[in-house]
């Protein structure tokens, strides 16, 4: 037996070296990833771990010598925007939901589509969170509250990295407005910045476990986040431990050595300050050095983690587009929050309602934001849809908005050679000289290229495209064009005028152009010319809008013979985006829209569209119904109908505070700030946490509320103990019941307030949550751990978190207004 044994030493030693000399330790899968990556590092020259350090447009550098691929990122917080994809609800849906279970399935969801684009890393989550409802971002992110936004950001992080795919949280930090964005200087102080708006990076990093932080364009307290130490090492990586890398976001690096010293891994979208030259000198200095190695050492740890480096999570080829269509529509249904239902308006009764009309300027565009997809369904086709011809669905615009447009296609485009279509000629330069390498007929301009050629004929990312043809509009009016770029040059042509050109220099990202007059059936000379953007994207489409004339008077008379009437507002992808804020109310248009209608018809539902909350004050009191929708995405149309009738049982929460007028915010004296300073003075009053206190203005919808077309009672609140030791737990019964005529899920929300502490805290703060679904008359106990950490505020004299003993209050409520039960403790 011993010689067995012995026997079985020496050959699995034998084995041993055999494997460690074939395969260099690095790459072999068996050894643990720290060793990998000292192995890895200790083969690089100075040199390649420079080029490591930035970009090269949407990825990292490679290294083909040993074998290291390339981080490849696309952007995507509704779904990886790039070709065709399912175009998913915006994050704040997601928030709405209250659902971590359904938000990891849809990070997954994501994962495969990423990975069938042939992307290993998605720029998302965005996390900022919503301190008014302006900023232009807000969509992208999960709402006002610090602890709904950890929960959501790690289960969407954790569905992503659980299947090969890279999440980046984005932006560190205070990056809650788009106005002057690029340099806009936030001060903040040390509680606020602590309390406020970290605690949803923290939470996403140490529980969803987030490889990849983004820092922001803005600076903080006077730095840049990428020249941030404070933020990027002495808070992000050293205090939380954080073992993944920073990447800064694109173009926002402003130094060489603030940057390279404060901590940023990686300069995107490619190296302007960390360049080669600028650099190597840095490495005579042993410091510099380390901090070099450390760089590179957390890029590759994060590439080791995902699994990139040795391709355990391969690109596939394809994905289940039916599995993932419902996963969107289950989003936008499980989204959907109802504001308001005055004598119960809905659901709509279909045996009742015999006419319906669709009005809005958002009833007839679905509602899908940064993701192109080739099916999307809008309200008007929604509602239609379910009914089939048993209600007479109708549809009005009722106002012109600033929209992006839609798609031109072949129907009112013609080729040179008369042929319907567009004839695209592609030049292997960025000049258009010679002659087209290619040309390829297409129904419709609408290309999301990304870094690569667009055509396998085009071998390089230098290229140009020329159409020409004619472009004959279907009615007599004025249209608006876009032109959608992506910061790519374009030159457009109608009849010979000049309609844009931006040949050179970086162009638009979208350009409008306003109001041409086109003749119903007279065919116009039209060309267009596309450079690429060899360093960043390629997106190329090209739309138009009829703006109708008289569209008021038109809806008013549509409304006027209907038995009800839905009528569709928000904010189009043109009025609420990246890079502008907008309008805290809805614009007058559609305000008045609303009225008019509201005067000729009592069965009317407003539906939302918005990434945040809208002031709705001029016209709330004049509907009896009100649905937040947000930004829904491919399914919204076909979700809202089933709301609206009854099929599905809203089960939404705002996971934003809805306020009365503008003048009631907390941030209205400092929003947007003057002179490239905004001023966080409202400290920590950000959004219930202001609305809560009995000296601030009533808010329009409260954090956390959202109605259901049946009733819960919540009782029997029971606590562990009535006193708690900081090393102690406590756990918290409650029972609730369906008590109405309709199953549905509540949102049971868990708050904790101190009673009485040396420093002002808020009066209570969400500290768990609990989606829960019944049918009618069922009831269940749901349990809650309550643990000291949900009793600290951030000390500025300890510059820690810190538990003061005294008495608490638990509430239990099913939004933050709406406390069903309360039960007081005592933390020793
Ligand atoms: C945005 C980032 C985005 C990056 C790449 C920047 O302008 O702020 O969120 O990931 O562009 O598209």
């Amino acid at each position: 037996m011993k010689k067995l044994l012995l026997g079985l030493l020496v050959l699995t030693q034998f084995v041993g070296q055999a494997n460690s000399q074939s395969i260099p330790l690095y790459k072999d899968s068996n050894v643990v990833i720290e060793k990998r990556v000292d192995d890895l590092l200790s083969k690089m020259t100075l040199d390649e771990m420079i080029s490591m350090i930035s970009g090269l447009g949407f990825s990292t550098v490679p290294n083909d010598r040993l074998g290291i691929p390339s981080l490849v990122m696309v952007d995507g917080h509704a779904g990886p925007c790039v070709g065709n994809s399912t175009s998913f609800a915006t994050a704040i849906t997601m928030a709405a939901t209250w659902n971590p279970e359904l938000i990891y399935q849809i990070g997954k969801a994501f994962a495969e589509e990423t990975r069938a684009k042939n992307d290993n890393t998605l720029l998302a989550p965005n996390i900022n969170l919503h301190r008014t409802p302006q900023a232009g971002r807000n969509s992208e992110t999960f709402g006002e509250d610090p602890f709904l936004i950890g929960k959501m950001a790690s289960a969407y992080i954790k569905g992503l990295q659980d299947n090969g795919v890279l999440a980046t949280v984005k932006h560190f930090a205070c990056n809650n407005q788009e106005t002057n964005r690029s340099f806009i200087d936030v001060n903040v102080d040390e509680r606020t910045l602590n309390e406020i708006y970290l605690p949803g990076f923290k939470t996403a990093i140490q529980e969803g476990g987030a490889l990849a932080v983004m820092c922001s364009y803005n600076r903080v307290n006077g730095q840049y986040t990428s020249d941030c130490k404070y933020l990027l090492s002495d808070i992000l990586k050293n205090k939380w431990d954080f073992k993944g890398m920073v990447m800064s976001d694109w173009g926002a690096v402003h130094s060489t050595i603030p940057a390279f010293y404060s901590g940023l891994d990686l300069e995107m979208p490619k190296g302007e300050y960390f360049t080669k030259s600028n650099i190597l000198p840095l490495m005579e200095n042993p410091i510099y050095k380390e901090q070099l190695r450390d760089k590179v050492r957390r890029i590759l740890r994060t590439m080791y983690n995902i699994g990139i480096m040795d391709n355990k999570n391969p690109f596939l080829s394809k994905y289940d587009t039916i599995k993932q269509a419902q996963l969107s529509l289950q989003n936008s249904r499980e989204g959907i929050v109802l504001l308001k239902n005055s004598n119960s308006i809905l659901p709509f009764d279909s045996h009742k309602i015999k006419s319906l009309a669709v009005i809005g300027p958002m009833s007839k565009a679905p509602d899908i934001r940064g993701v192109l997809s080739s099916h999307a369904v809008n309200t008007y086709q929604g509602i239609k849809e379910m009914f089939g011809e048993s209600v007479n669905v109708t549809q009005s615009l009722g106002c012109n908005i600033k929209d992006d447009g839609i798609l031109i296609n072949k129907d009112n485009f013609k080729s040179e050679d008369g042929k319907p279509g567009f004839v695209m000629e592609y030049f292997d330069n960025q000049e258009l000289e010679g002659i087209p390498k290619i040309s390829k007929c297409v129904d419709q301009i609408s290309f999301s290229w990304s870094i690569f050629p667009p055509l396998p004929e085009i071998k390089t990312d230098k290229y140009s495209i020329r159409i020409k043809g004619t472009l004959t509009a279907p009615e007599t009016g004025y249209y608006n064009f876009y032109l959608i770029m992506a910061f790519s040059n374009m030159r457009f042509y109608l009849e010979g005028k000049t309609l844009y050109d931006k040949w050179a220099g970086q162009g638009a990202w979208t350009k409008g152009i306003d109001s041409v007059y086109l003749k119903k059936g007279v065919p116009m000379s039209c060309v267009l010319e596309y450079k690429s953007n060899a360093q960043s994207y390629n997106l190329f489409s090209f739309l138009w809008k009829f703006l109708e004339q008289n569209p008021l008077q038109k809806a008013v008379a549509l409304a006027k013979k209907s038995d009800a009437v839905v009528v569709c507002v928000g904010f189009s992808g043109a009025l609420e985006n990246e890079e502008h804020d907008r309008s805290v109310s809805l614009d007058p248009a559609q305000e008045e829209l609303i009225k008019e209608i509201s005067k000729v018809n009592k069965n009317i539902v407003v539906v939302m569209n918005s990434g945040s909350a809208v002031v709705m004050n001029n016209w709330v009191d004049k509907v009896p119904g009100i649905i937040e929708q947000w930004h829904p995405g491919q399914e919204g149309g076909t979700a809202l109908a089933e709301i609206l009738f009854g099929k599905v049982n809203p089960s939404g929460k705002l996971p934003v505070t809805f306020m009365k007028r503008w003048e009631d915010s907390p941030a209205f004296d400092y929003y947007p700030g003057k002179d490239g300073v905004v001023e966080y003075k409202e400290g920590i009053n950000v959004g219930y946490r202001y609305f809560d206190r009995p000296s601030s203005p009533h808010a329009q919808f409260t954090f956390g509320y959202g109605l259901s077309y049946t009733t819960f009672e919540i009782s029997n609140l029971k606590l562990s103990a009535n006193s708690i030791l900081i090393t102690d737990t406590l756990h918290l019964n409650v029972l609730i019941k369906n008590t109405g005529k309709m199953d549905g899920a509540e949102v049971v929300q868990l708050y904790i307030g101190q009673d009485k502490c040396s420093v002002d805290r808020p009066i209570k703060e969400l500290k768990a949550f609990h989606k829960i679904f019944l049918k009618v008359g069922e009831e269940k106990t749901i349990q809650f751990t309550i643990k000291p950490n949900d009793l600290k505020f951030y000390d500025v004299i300890s510059h820690d978190w810190k538990a003061e003993p005294g008495t608490f209050t638990a509430f239990i409520g099913t939004s933050s207004m709406d406390i069903k039960q309360k039960i007081g403790f005592e933390l020793k």
